[in-house]
C-alpha cells in the first residue's frame, strides 16, 4: 500500500537576478521592515549591498545581521533573534549558505514565537506563529530553502535539528547569480554535499518515497552534470543554475525522505573539528556507499542508470559499481582534501569520532544497513 505525506515550500522562484527583487514578495505579505540574515563573508564578497539597496529603494525598512557563524552554534540564533525583536522587524529574508537560512527560519520562529530553542529541538516541537520568511541560498548546496530543518551547534558538541513545517520558507529564492563567485574548493564541497541528501533520500530506510524519488533523481542528474564545470568554470552560469536547481530538487527529496548515514558520519567531524558540511559528507561518502551496496545495491544501479546511458545495459551489480565509481571520481576530482589525515585529524581521534557517531541516532536508524560502532570505526579508518 502506497502511503505517504510530502511537504515543501509554497512557492519556489528561479530566475537570474531575483534577489534585486525581493520586495514585492515581502510587502505581498504584509511586511515593513525586513530582518536579512547572513554572514560576514557575503558582506565582504558584496554580496550583501545590492539586495538591500533594492529592499530600501521599495520602501522597505531594512535591519542586517551579519554576524552568523559557519554550523550556527545556540547564541548566534539567539543574538540573531534579540535583534530581529529589538528592530521590530516583520519579515525575515535568509540571504547566505545553509548556515546563513538556518539560522533565518529559527530567527522567524523565535521572533514571533518566543519560546526556548533547548525545548524545540526534534520533530514537531516547535509552535507558530512566525514571521514571513524567504530564503535565498548563496551555494548549491544545503538545500536548507527547500527543507523543515534548522542545525545548530550546542555548546557540548553536538549539532541538533529543529523539525518542522513552520520552518519553511514563504518562498525559496533560486538566483543562480548569487553562486557564480563561489570559489571552486566550496563550490564542490556544497555541491557534493546536494549529492549526498539526494543519494540518501533515495536510498533512505524510511519514509521513502515516489515524490522524493523522483526530486532525488533528477537532482542528481543536474549535480553530476554540472559540478565538474562550475568547480572548473566558476562563471558559467548555466552551470551554476544547474547545481542551484539540483541543490534545491536534493533539499524537497530530503526533506520528505531523510539522510542516513553519511550525514550521521558527518556531524561529529563537523562538531567535534569544525569541518565544513560539505567537506564532512565529501570524505565518508564512498566508504559509506561501499558498505550499504550489499542492502541497496539495487537502488545504486537504477541511478547509475538515470546518470549513464552505458549502464543501462548492465545487470545490477556492474551498474551499482559503476555508480560507486562515478560518485568516486567526483570527489577524487574535487579541489578538496581527500582524507581525514589532510585536515589535522590523528589515527587517535578515529575511535573518539565513532564513539560520537553512535550518538546521532536520528540519521543512523534512517540508514538501509545498521551500523555498529566498530563499523562507524572501520568506515572513519577507511577514510583516514
Ligand atoms: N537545514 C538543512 O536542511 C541543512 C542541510 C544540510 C546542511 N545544513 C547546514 O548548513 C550549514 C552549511 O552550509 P553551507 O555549506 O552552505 O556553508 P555556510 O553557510 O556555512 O557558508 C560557508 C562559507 O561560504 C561563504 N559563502 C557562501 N556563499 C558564498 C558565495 N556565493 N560566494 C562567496 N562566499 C560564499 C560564506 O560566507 C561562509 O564563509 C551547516 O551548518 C549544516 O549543518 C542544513
Ligand atoms: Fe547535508
Amino acid at each position: 500500500m502506497l502511503r505517504f505525506q510530502f511537504d515543501s515550500p509554497p512557492r519556489i522562484l528561479c530566475e537570474r537576478g531575483a534577489a534585486l527583487r525581493l520586495a514585492p514578495l515581502l510587502q505581498g505579505k504584509g511586511c515593513a521592515h525586513a530582518f536579512v540574515v547572513t554572514d560576514p563573508g557575503l558582506v565582504r564578497a558584496g554580496m550583501v549591498d545590492a539586495p538591500v539597496a533594492a529592499l530600501r529603494d521599495a520602501g522597505l525598512r531594512v535591519t542586517v545581521y551579519d554576524q552568523v557563524e559557519a554550523d550556527p552554534p545556540e547564541h548566534v540564533v539567539l543574538a540573531a533573534t534579540a535583534a530581529a525583536r529589538a528592530a521590530g522587524a516583520d519579515g525575515v529574508i535568509g540571504l547566505g549558505g545553509g548556515s546563513s537560512l538556518d539560522t533565518a527560519k529559527l530567527v522567524a520562529l523565535l521572533a514571533a514565537t518566543p519560546q526556548a530553542l533547548a525545548d524545540i529541538y526534534g520533530p514537531n516541537r516547535a509552535r507558530g506563529p512566525r514571521l514571513s520568511l524567504i530564503q535565498v541560498p548563496t551555494t548549491a548546496g544545503t538545500g536548507s530553502e527547500a527543507t523543515p530543518t534548522s542545525v545548530v551547534s550546542t555548546p557540548d558538541h553536538q549539532k541538533r535539528g529543529v523539525i518542522s513545517p513552520l520552518l519553511l520558507p514563504d518562498v525559496a529564492v533560486l538566483d543562480a547569480t548569487l553562486t557564480l563567485g563561489l570559489p571552486p574548493a566550496p563550490t564542490a564541497m556544497t555541491g557534493v554535499d546536494a549529492m549526498v541528501h539526494a543519494i540518501e533520500a533515495y536510498t533512505t530506510r524510511h519514509l521513502k518515497n515516489p515524490v522524493s524519488d523522483a526530486l532525488a533523481v533528477r537532482a542528481l542528474q543536474l549535480l553530476h552534470t554540472h559540478l565538474g564545470r562550475a568547480v572548473a568554470q566558476g562563471n558559467d552560469i548555466e552551470a551554476r543554475e544547474g547545481m542551484l536547481l539540483g541543490s534545491a530538487l536534493a533539499g524537497m527529496a530530503f526533506a520528505n525522505a531523510p539522510v542516513a548515514a553519511i550525514h550521521a558520519l558527518a556531524h561529529p567531524l563537523g562538531s567535534h573539528f569544525h569541518m565544513p558540511h560539505g567537506l564532512a559528507n565529501a570524505l565518508v561518502m564512498v566508504p559509506v556507499l561501499r558498505f550499504n551496496r550489499s542492502v541497496v545495491g539495487h537502488r545504486y544501479a537504477e541511478l547509475a542508470r538515470a546518470l549513464d546511458p552505458v549502464c543501462l545495459g548492465q545487470d545490477d551489480a556492474a551498474a551499482a559499481d559503476a555508480f560507486i565509481a562515478l560518485m568516486e571520481q567526483h570527489v577524487a576530482q574535487a579541489p578538496i582534501p581527500q582524507r581525514l589525515r589532510d585536515v589535522g585529524i590523528a589515527e587517535a581521534d578515529v575511535p573518539t569520532l565513532a564513539r560520537a557517531a553512535m550518538d546521532v541516532r536520528r540519521l543512523l536508524d534512517n540508514n538501509a544497513r545498521d551500523v555498529s560502532e566498530s563499523e562507524a570505526l572501520a568506515l572513519y579508518s577507511e577514510s583516514f
